[in-house]
């Protein structure tokens, strides 16, 4: 891969959930390299790993909304300010044919990918406000799936909670539009980070097999996407949904 474009994110304070995973690890230095102050946040064992050290940590639990104030009102406390917010916590939860799926499971998916997400930005939005009102900056990138847009088999949950945190992101870039904060989301195709690596190999073959470019996306991809997303350059997209499928978005 060639050389990373640097963007000047010195002085700016961000917040990444799901940050000890295999994105978040990707995403929080390649926004660290920038400059920014990130802070982790993730459950708490996933918090508790050496690599991590050298980073600001919050444990917060997304699907919690006591858990997620207690982490927002540290960030106030600690630096008074927040600039970039990645909501990137997520899980795929159990492959199952929809009528299969039991219903406590198909609600830990959406509670912890679509209402994390709205839990995440009811608690930190308020702070973002005031921060943009003042340096005009502020980004929010929402990572969803291109399952979001193409549905997928014995992933209904999953799918149907990405499906709403696109139009969360719509709605929320609306309601930000004028507030020189962006919201955006993006829509990876698979990745072999933790979350997929483990799936049944006939699963990750047909999954490749819809990729054009025949390759699973690299997390160094996603976080190059995003630091675009946070950066002073992106000025004009809002309530978009960015493509990071390899080709096999349609849309
Ligand atoms: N890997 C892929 O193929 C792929 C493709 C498209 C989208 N995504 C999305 O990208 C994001 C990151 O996924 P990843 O591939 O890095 O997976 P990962 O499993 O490596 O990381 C996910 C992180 O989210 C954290 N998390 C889970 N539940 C949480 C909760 N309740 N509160 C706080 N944190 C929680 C986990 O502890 C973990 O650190 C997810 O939203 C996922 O849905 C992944």
């Amino acid at each position: 891969m060639q050389s990373a474009a640097t963007y000047d994110l010195s002085g700016r304070i961000a917040v990444l959930t799901g940050a000890a995973g295999g994105f978040g690890q990707a995403i929080r230095e390649r926004l660290a390299a920038s400059g920014a102050t990130v802070v982790l946040w993730d459950l708490p064992a996933a918090l508790a790993r050496a690599d991590l050290a050298a980073f600001p940590t919050h444990a917060a639990d997304v699907t919690d909304p006591d858990s997620v104030a207690t982490a927002a009102a540290d960030v106030r406390r600690r630096y008074g300010r927040l600039d970039i917010l990645i909501n990137n916590a997520g899980i795929v939860g159990e492959v199952r044919p929809t009528w299969e799926v039991p219903l406590d499971e198909f609600n830990r998916i959406i509670d912890v990918n679509l209402k994390g997400v709205f839990h995440v930005c009811r608690a930190l939005v308020p702070l973002m406000l005031e921060s943009a009102a003042a340096s005009g900056f502020g980004h929010i990138v929402n990572v969803a799936s291109i399952q979001a847009k193409e549905g997928m088999a014995q992933a209904a949950a999953y799918s149907a909670a990405k499906a709403g945190v696109v139009a969360l992101t719509k709605s929320l870039g609306k309601e930000l539009a004028t507030a020189n904060i962006m919201v955006n989301a993006i829509t990876p195709a698979a990745s072999l980070t933790a979350m997929s690596v483990d799936a049944p190999k006939e699963r990750l073959a047909d999954i490749l097999s819809r990729i054009p470019m025949r390759r699973f996306l690299e997390p160094a991809e996603v976080a190059a996407m995003v630091a675009w997303l946070c950066s002073s350059e992106c000025t004009f997209s809002t309530g978009a949904v960015f493509d990071l499928s390899g080709g096999r978005a349609t849309y």
